[in-house]
């Protein structure tokens, strides 16, 4: 057998935090072999940073305000992500494209969650879209990222229904619950080198 050792991980949030929370309770408790190495915000008042900090993590916020272009600013990341050792980009609720700097450096090493059953409903409203639309069935998507935004390919989707008495308010709770299940799950697959891409199409073999 050959000897494990755990991912690091780099996390980008923009707001809330909720799906590192998740991330940061399995790897406490065990469920997910892999640490947050360190956490980005695109936001100075991220409320993710300071979940974080709560667990003495390292949390910075990178103003993109303050690089002249798109490249020097995801130079910068990069070079945080180096210089902590980490091994997978975890896109959790970032709200920006991530830059080629970084894709390049992490090939098939970036994922991103997002709150609809893609292709359908990419952007930044996904739960809003698809309730409003009026699809009985949304849910949620894993997968890899790359240049394109929610475009990857996908290594886990859960579907969530949209029953008759749901409001957007409720769809978005269910939404979330299932986000924190099957994000720290799909961390999993990775970090136990169950996960294979081919082409577009992404297999996971079943855990332990
Ligand atoms: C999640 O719904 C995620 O799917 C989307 O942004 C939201 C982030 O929430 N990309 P949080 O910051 O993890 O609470």
């Amino acid at each position: 057998m050959t000897e494990s050792r755990r991912l690091r991980l780099g996390v980008l949030i923009s707001g809330s935090g909720t799906n590192l929370q998740a991330i940061i309770d399995a790897s406490e408790a065990g469920e997910l072999d892999a640490d947050v190495a360190i956490v980005i915000s695109s936001h100075e008042s991220a409320r993710g940073l300071e979940r974080a900090a709560k667990h003495g993590i390292d949390a910075i916020h990178v103003d993109r305000g303050k690089f002249d272009s798109a490249g020097a600013y995801n130079a910068r990341l990069l070079e945080e992500f180096r210089a902590r050792f980490v091994d997978v980009v975890v896109m959790a609720g970032y709200m920006r494209l991530l830059g080629k700097e970084v894709l390049d450096a992490y090939p098939n090493a970036v994922v991103n969650i997002h709150p609809a059953l893609l292709p359908s409903f990419p952007g930044a409203s996904g739960i809003k879209d698809a309730f409003e639309h009026g699809v009985k069935v949304t849910g949620v998507t894993v997968h890899f990222a790359n240049e394109v935004f929610d475009e990857g390919p996908i290594i886990a989707q859960e579907a969530v229904r949209i029953e008759e008495g749901d409001t957007l308010a409720t769809l978005e709770a269910k939404i979330h619950e299932v986000e924190h299940r099957i994000y720290p799950a799909a961390l999993q697959a990775i970090a136990q080198k169950r996960v294979r891409i081919e082409g577009r199409r992404v297999h996971v073999a079943a855990g332990a």
